[in-house]
């Protein structure tokens, strides 16, 4: 009789479970059959009416009726499961051809690119980079470069001085000067871009901080004509194939002799033009053979090593290349302007 419920209970849960479809619902009916006020504990309490032969079957029939509805719950929980991480999948598919978010990309700034093509061609040429503080000693930045106190020259340059010995470098040639001290009356090619402060009001062609670019060559029997080459190649490199360089007598206190470097105009190809203000050329940079007494001061013997020196205006060169007219524009942070410069080498 009791054992006729066994068999009655374990077919009720196949039918009860063919329309279950999720945990909750499994959850419910597992209470309902394996519970303390389930089927199987009434069968328990039918424990003292038996034999003690009736008591052992009776208790491995429940035993083997738990098992089995056990194993249906758990074979019914491992389907939920399958069809609803397979429900889920279809569901999240991704679509892997839809073009993805668009992020807004950067652009390089242009007196970085001009910095970035410059180093290139140099080091291409076998230069190396160097670079100095911008906070620099008054020795560094005029007494070693041939600028002794009280020289006239000084006032060309209206510096920030931090205290009597210390200043804002107002031209990157002091690291001219650190280079010669660390080799040592070696020769070498360097070329050295950084920031300088001057005291000038800002305008559409002035600015209190700009960038520069030094290059130094020292070395046996270099002369004009090399400074000349090393130009010319810049020119080139900067503008077009077709420029050419001129150089006309100019002063700076630590090269002898002294030139002021023009480029051919682009616009008129040397004819004249208003940009180039009827000349067919445009002023570019200063440099020079290295005066003696620089050498002599950073320990180099004149009679052994000579060189050459460059100072560009990356600002100057940048906005001739790129016909940029106001230098403000360079330090605004303006996305409009800035997001024009994609070209990258
Ligand atoms: N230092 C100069 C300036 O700031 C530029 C310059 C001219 C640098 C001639 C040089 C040079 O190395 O030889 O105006």
């Amino acid at each position: 009789m009791i054992e006729n419920l066994i068999d009655a209970i374990a077919k009720e849960l196949d039918g009860d479970l063919s329309d279950v479809n999720d945990l909750n619902k499994l959850q419910e009916k597992k209470a309902k059959y394996l519970g303390k006020k389930g089927p199987l504990t009434q069968a328990m309490a039918d424990m003292k009416n038996q034999t003690p032969e009736g008591k052992k079957t009776l208790g491995m029939r429940i035993n083997e009726c738990k098992v089995y509805m056990e194993k249906k719950f758990e074979e019914k929980k491992r389907q939920i499961e399958e069809k609803q991480l397979e429900a889920k999948l279809k569901k999240e598919k991704i679509d892997v051809t839809l073009p993805g978010l668009k992020l807004q990309e950067g652009s390089i700034h242009p007196l970085y690119q001009t910095i970035m093509d410059l180093e290139d061609l140099y080091i291409s040429m076998g230069y190396t980079i160097a670079e100095g503080p911008e906070i620099e000693t008054d020795e560094n930045c005029f007494e070693k470069l041939n600028l002794p106190k009280g020289h006239p020259a000084r006032d060309m340059q209206d510096t920030f001085y931090i205290n009597p010995e210390l200043l804002l470098r107002s031209q990157t040639s002091p690291v001219q000067v650190r280079t010669m001290i660390e080799e040592k009356g070696k020769p070498f090619k360097i070329v050295c871009p950084g920031k300088v402060y001057r005291r000038d009001q800002d305008d559409a062609t002035h600015s209190h901080q700009f960038m520069q670019f030094e290059g130094l060559v020292l070395g046996p029997n270099i002369t004009l004509a090399d400074l000349k080459g090393a130009l010319l190649e810049m020119a080139r490199c900067m503008f077009d194939k077709d420029r050419n360089i001129r150089l006309r007598p100019s002063f700076f206190p630590f090269t002898e002799p002294s030139v002021e470097v023009d480029v051919s105009c682009g616009i008129c190809g040397g004819k004249g033009c208003p940009t180039c203000k009827g000349s067919g050329w445009i002023e570019v940079l200063g440099a020079g053979m290295v005066n003696n007494n620089v050498l002599r001061m950073s320990g180099y013997n004149p009679d052994e090593i000579q060189g050459f020196a460059f100072g560009i205006g990356v600002e100057r060169i940048t906005m001739l290349k790129y016909k940029i007219d106001d230098i403000r524009n360079f330090y605004l942070n303006d996305v409009r302007f800035l997001s024009q410069f994609k070209e990258v080498k």
